[in-house]
């Protein structure tokens, strides 16, 4: 493929730029009415992980349950390999309850592709439910509420590889100060599975430059994950 795709997202990027320069992203409705919700025609009705939603769906364990607009639970397939792990919400997405369907989104579902995957082949999440106000970083008290339920999701998935997108969502998952780029090309363990980091989308929104390094990883995580051993299937 590949030089197709890369000069898609190439277009992709320059047209971002030209559109809102340094600008955070706007919002995007096309790609969450792709994407089935529970209780919509196709979606999974009533699974594990739906019923862990509708239990969580209206916490107010932090100050942050009061401003959000949506609950962004996470989606895709939820027996995935792998799932990737944002850090919360943006505006985008408090308004439509679905993470990374912003131009980040679009971003990661470009460098999804660019190793052959869908979202629906995923599963996404955030370490935050709840968007937090004008997307300042998650603080220490609002990631310890709410990384239970990602905990649970984590277990409840049982993914054989976790990739955290970007430093923020790194660092709370590893514990760690380290910088992004000592975090990259690097296996880490998170609860026993491995976990690789790389870029925020919303990074490479910013700094076109660091296109080729994003893809770069995708490459890295695809050829690790392919490494793994197979999934066990439930009953055996
Ligand atoms: N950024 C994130 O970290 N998560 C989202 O869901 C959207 C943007």
């Amino acid at each position: 493929m590949e030089n197709s795709l890369k000069s898609k997202i190439v277009g992709f990027l320059q047209w971002y730029q030209d559109l809102y320069g340094g600008e955070w992203y706007i919002e995007t409705p096309s790609l969450a009415a792709a994407e089935k919700r529970p209780g919509q025609t196709g979606a999974p009705a009533n699974t594990p992980l739906q019923q862990f939603r509708h239990a969580i769906e209206n916490c107010q364990n932090c100050p942050l349950g009061r401003t959000r607009t949506k609950f962004v639970f996470g989606t895709g397939n939820e027996s995935a390999g792998i799932m990737f792990i944002g850090e919360a919400p943006g505006q985008d997405e408090d308004l439509q309850g679905i993470p990374f369907v912003g131009r980040a989104g679009q971003l990661l579902n470009k460098l999804l592709a660019h190793v052959q995957l869908k979202r629906e082949d995923v599963y996404i999440a955030n370490i935050l439910k709840c968007r937090p106000p004008n997307n300042r970083d998650p603080q220490p008290g609002e990631v310890e509420q709410c990384i239970p339920y990602l905990q649970r999701q984590i277990e409840m998935v049982q993914p054989k590889l976790l990739v955290a997108l970007g430093r923020v969502a790194a660092q709370n998952l590893l514990n760690t100060t380290e910088s992004l780029a000592n975090m990259r090309k690097r296996i880490w363990s998170y609860r026993e599975i491995p976990l690789i980091v790389t870029y925020h989308p919303a990074f490479v929104l910013r700094y076109n430059d660091k296109l080729d390094a994003a893809m770069e990883d995708m490459h890295f995580i695809l050829e690790y994950y392919h490494k793994l051993p197979e999934k066990e299937k439930p009953g055996q």
